[in-house]
């Protein structure tokens, strides 16, 4: 058997090359895909095999699949640019004649008008054409979305959020990452995962955790969407990403965040990482 991790390189594919080793998989059965030699060189000296993927090169997809039997096909990060590059991917898969692609999309696919979703959704759409064996691991809204930005509510006093009231089912990256690993290993095609936290919060909730683990004030700040694009902008981030972040507040204030299939604890065997205890470990 032979596994591919493609972005091994990033968060998500760390945690699932890890998860896969914890499962007993023999290091020399699995290739941790990425971009960079330099980066892989860590999951090398593991005894992991290492190749360079990079979804803008083809003959790199080639090189990597020749012989893999399962890939754990994570989303690319540039977004705006993954149609064309899953779609190599994909075609490289096909040409190598994979037993089985496990795809990590965007939960609620079939029915969120988030902009973030197009990608996936066009990914999805060219798995199905291309004949694969794939199974869908659709995953939520990571905590670590949330989390990784305490320093900067507890500086400001706030959270700021164009979302209102709607609710997030979000889960940890490692929660999604075990699931992936548990998807990819038993999966005999055709599966679809939506996968979310077990509990959903407002960021009002998520507010009033980080304030009472803190001891510090920190208040839900909900601003228009227009306003909170703006917000994202002037704080430096590229106006097409505050765009389709922007976008997502406005999709989980129409309730399109929320996932209550229990497809994620099922996977995992156990109850979803919950906020209080993200918050908790983070801080
Ligand atoms: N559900 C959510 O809340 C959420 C949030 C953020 C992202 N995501 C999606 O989930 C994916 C995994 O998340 P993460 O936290 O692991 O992201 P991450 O830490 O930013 O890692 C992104 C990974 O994608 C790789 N990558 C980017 N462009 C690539 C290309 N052209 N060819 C090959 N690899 C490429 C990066 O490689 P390098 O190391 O070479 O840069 C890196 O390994 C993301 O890429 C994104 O699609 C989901």
């Amino acid at each position: 058997m032979t596994i591919v991790v493609t972005a091994a390189t990033g968060h998500l594919g760390r945690l699932a090359l890890a998860e896969l080793l914890r499962k007993g998989v023999p290091a020399n059965e699995i290739v941790a895909g990425g971009r960079s030699l330099e980066k892989l060189q860590e999951f090398a000296d593991s005894g992991v095999r290492v190749q360079v993927v990079d979804y803008d090169r083809p003959e790199t997809l080639k090189a990597a699949f020749e012989g893999a039997d399962r890939v754990l096909f994570i989303s690319g990060g540039e977004v705006g640019r993954r149609i064309p590059q899953h779609k190599n991917v994909i075609d490289a898969a096909k040409a190598a004649n994979v037993e089985l692609i496990a795809y990590t999309g965007f939960a609620n696919i079939d029915r969120t008008t988030a902009k973030l979703a197009s990608e996936h959704l066009a990914t999805e759409a060219a798995l199905k054409a291309s004949g694969l064996p794939v199974v869908l691991l659709r995953h939520g809204w990571y905590l670590e979305n949330y989390t990784e930005q305490i320093p900067g509510y507890l500086e400001r006093g706030a959270v700021a959020g164009a979302a209102g009231s709607g609710r997030i089912s979000a889960a940890t990256r490692a929660d999604f990452a075990a699931a992936d690993v548990e998807a990819l290993l038993s999966s005999k095609g055709g599966e679809v995962f939506e996968m979310g936290g077990d509990e959903s919060f407002t960021l009002s909730e998520l507010a009033a955790e980080v304030s009472s683990q803190t001891g510090k004030e920190v208040s839900y700040l909900d601003l228009p969407t227009d306003d909170f694009r703006a917000a994202l902008e002037s704080a430096g981030l590229p106006a097409p990403f505050a765009d389709v972040l922007a976008d997502c507040d406005r999709a989980i204030r129409d309730g399109e965040f929320v996932v209550d299939t229990g497809d994620l604890s099922r996977l995992l065997n156990r109850p979803t990482t919950s906020l209080a205890e993200a918050i908790k470990a983070a801080l």
